[in-house]
Formats: C-alpha cells, sequence, structure tokens
C-alpha cells in the first residue's frame, strides 16, 4: 500500500510570528499514523520552520530549487542547501513557477536532477490549463510534463519521486476537480509510470492538488490512485489543514 501524503505549498504566505502560530495548530492535532505530513514555506522561513519541527513527524519540503549546485547565481536556492537546513523534498514544476517564472520542461527536468543528486525528493506537480482541458489535451499535456522528467532520469532515478497533479483551472478558485475527473488523470499518470517500469507504477504517490478542502477531501482521497493532496489556501489555517490530513489518514488500511 501507499502511505498517503499530505503537503501544505504555504506560497508566498508567513511571518516568523504566523508560521509559528500555525506549526503549533498543526503539530498539536497531527494524526498519530496513516499518512504522512508535510509543510513547504517560503525558502527564508525554512531554516526556522526547521527548527519548530524537531522532535516531530512532520516533513519539511522547499517549494523549488535551483538547477545549479554553486556560483555566480543571484537569487538562488541550491539543492545541497535545501538539505543543510533539514529539507527532506522539494516541490519542483508547480505551475506558477511554469506560467509565472518561465520553467520549462526541460528545467523541470534539471530541477529534478540537482534535487536527487543532494538527496531532496522532487515533488513533480504537473497540469494543464483551462484551455487544454477544453481543448480535449489533458492527457497529453500531463504525458509529456511527465515524459520529460521520466525521460531524462529512467526508471532507476524516478523511483522514490512523488507526483501531484494540479489541473492549473483549479488552484486557488474553489473549483476542485471532481473525484472523477481526477482519478482519471492519476490513472493516466499512474499507467504511464507502470509502463516504464510495473513498480514504479504500483508505489509512486501521486497527490491531488486544486481547491482541496476538508470538506472535499475524503471523496477525492477515497479514490484509488490519489495517494494524499497538495494543498494550497487550506493549508495556512490548523484546522482546516488537519482535517485534510485526518481524511488521508482515513484512506491508509
Ligand atoms: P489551492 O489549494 O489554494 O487551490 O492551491 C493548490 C496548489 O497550488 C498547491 O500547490
Amino acid at each position: 500500500m501507499r502511505l498517503p501524503l499530505v503537503a501544505g505549498n504555504w506560497k508566498l504566505n508567513g511571518s516568523l510570528a504566523a508560521n509559528r502560530e500555525l506549526l503549533q495548530g498543526v503539530i498539536a492535532g497531527l494524526p498519530a499514523a496513516g499518512v504522512e505530513v508535510m509543510v513547504c514555506p517560503p525558502a527564508v522561513y525554512l531554516a526556522p520552520t526547521a527548527a519548530e519541527l524537531a522532535g516531530t513527524t512532520l516533513l519539511l519540503g522547499a517549494q523549488d530549487v535551483s538547477t545549479q549546485d554553486q556560483g555566480a547565481y543571484t537569487g538562488e536556492v541550491s539543492a545541497a542547501m535545501l538539505r543543510d537546513v533539514g529539507c527532506t523534498h522539494t516541490l519542483i514544476g508547480h505551475s506558477e513557477r511554469r506560467t509565472l517564472f518561465g520553467d520549462t520542461d526541460d528545467v523541470v527536468a534539471a530541477k529534478f536532477v540537482a534535487a536527487r543528486a543532494a538527496s531532496v525528493q522532487p515533488v513533480v506537480c504537473i497540469g494543464e490549463t483551462l484551455e487544454e482541458r477544453q481543448a480535449g489535451d489533458t492527457m497529453a499535456v500531463v504525458r509529456r510534463q511527465l515524459g520529460a522528467v521520466l525521460n531524462k532520469v529512467g526508471v532507476d532515478g524516478f523511483a522514490g519521486a512523488i507526483v501531484a497533479y494540479e489541473p492549473v483551472w483549479a488552484i486557488g478558485t474553489g473549483q476542485t476537480a471532481t473525484p472523477e475527473q481526477a482519478q482519471e488523470v492519476h490513472a493516466a499518470i499512474r499507467a504511464q509510470l507502470a509502463a516504464a517500469d510495473a513498480k514504479l507504477g504500483d508505489r509512486t504517490r501521486i497527490l491531488y492538488g486544486g481547491s482541496v478542502k476538508g470538506a472535499n477531501a475524503a471523496d477525492l482521497f477515497s479514490r484509488q490512485d490519489i495517494d494524499g493532496g497538495l494543498i494550497g489556501g487550506a493549508s495556512l489555517k490548523a484546522g482546516e489543514f488537519l482535517a485534510i490530513c485526518e481524511a488521508a489518514a482515513g484512506t491508509d488500511s
């Protein structure tokens, strides 16, 4: 069985004081078993968050990583630096990075390689825009985005990484994909992984992201190929985030 994972992507939100309050609330209510839970604060808050998480089961992830190891790359943060301050994971290829900051499929694949080289596990974010869905291109788009990474790193290079399917039209809009819509794409993603290697298909966790809330999480997570969630807005409220974590824990059997 795949252990569900719920990751909170805080995006560009928070402060030292607000983060501490949020973390204390999350830590106090974490399910005892049945789910892994991760938070992904902005880069400057990773080190203080690592200190707050010490001794808890909460995992720490970054929101992005540089393709570069070190050198004259002003503003960048390397995977080794993420590891150094306690990150076990990093998001890569989030749709906001792709659409607002120009991360191409090749850049995402290079970030994957950089993260793995420093033993940071990538969470590869993929998903179609509304126009792409309306044009009937959903499967082709996610296939291309995942394939760009898979073809570059191969089965062994991918093993252990996580995929997050986030339809762009569902992010921050309150318009969640229906469990049927999400499951359909998750099944296609798993089939693509399984075609490369049966174990990769079986073992890779595929998270859903896009307007997940306490009220819709259980229905989404009950679907066969949905192994948890990548949560934006609802991860900024401890009670809402914990309700989502509980929903995921309830599907672990
Ligand atoms: P929302 O949960 O706010 O829709 O954001 C989803 C997301 O982009 C998580 O990475």
